[in-house]
């Protein structure tokens, strides 16, 4: 089973804004909403844009690029939902925020 890897602090993330990591060598979009934290891959599957970087409305990201939007709890593709990205553990332990990398 794969370790957990420390990404920021809890005061580092602001709710509605995204922030890529490496983790493993894979990088992750992590998105927080209130308390709670969530993680995908940041690698938009339709031409590999930061869906980090991408606008955040509840739990959707809509892909900076061209629009695609996923659910950040579960990598779900909106407008297709038998496509998903790969998501990722993700706890707090003390103030630090951390994703358990892929297996
Ligand atoms: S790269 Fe994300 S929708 Fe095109």
């Amino acid at each position: 089973m794969s370790d957990f890897e420390t990404v920021g602090k809890v005061s580092d993330f602001v709710e509605g804004r995204g922030q890529a990591f490496a983790v493993d060598g894979r990088m992750v979009a992590v998105f927080r909403r209130g308390e709670e934290f969530f993680a995908i891959d940041d690698l938009c599957p339709h031409m590999g844009a930061s869906l980090a970087e991408g606008h955040v409305d509840d739990d959707t990201v809509t892909c900076p690029w061209h629009a695609w939007r996923f659910c950040i709890k579960d990598g779900t593709w909106e407008d297709n939902p038998r496509t998903k990205v790969d998501v990722f553990e993700v706890r707090v332990v003390g103030d630090e925020v951390q994703v358990r990398a892929k297996d």
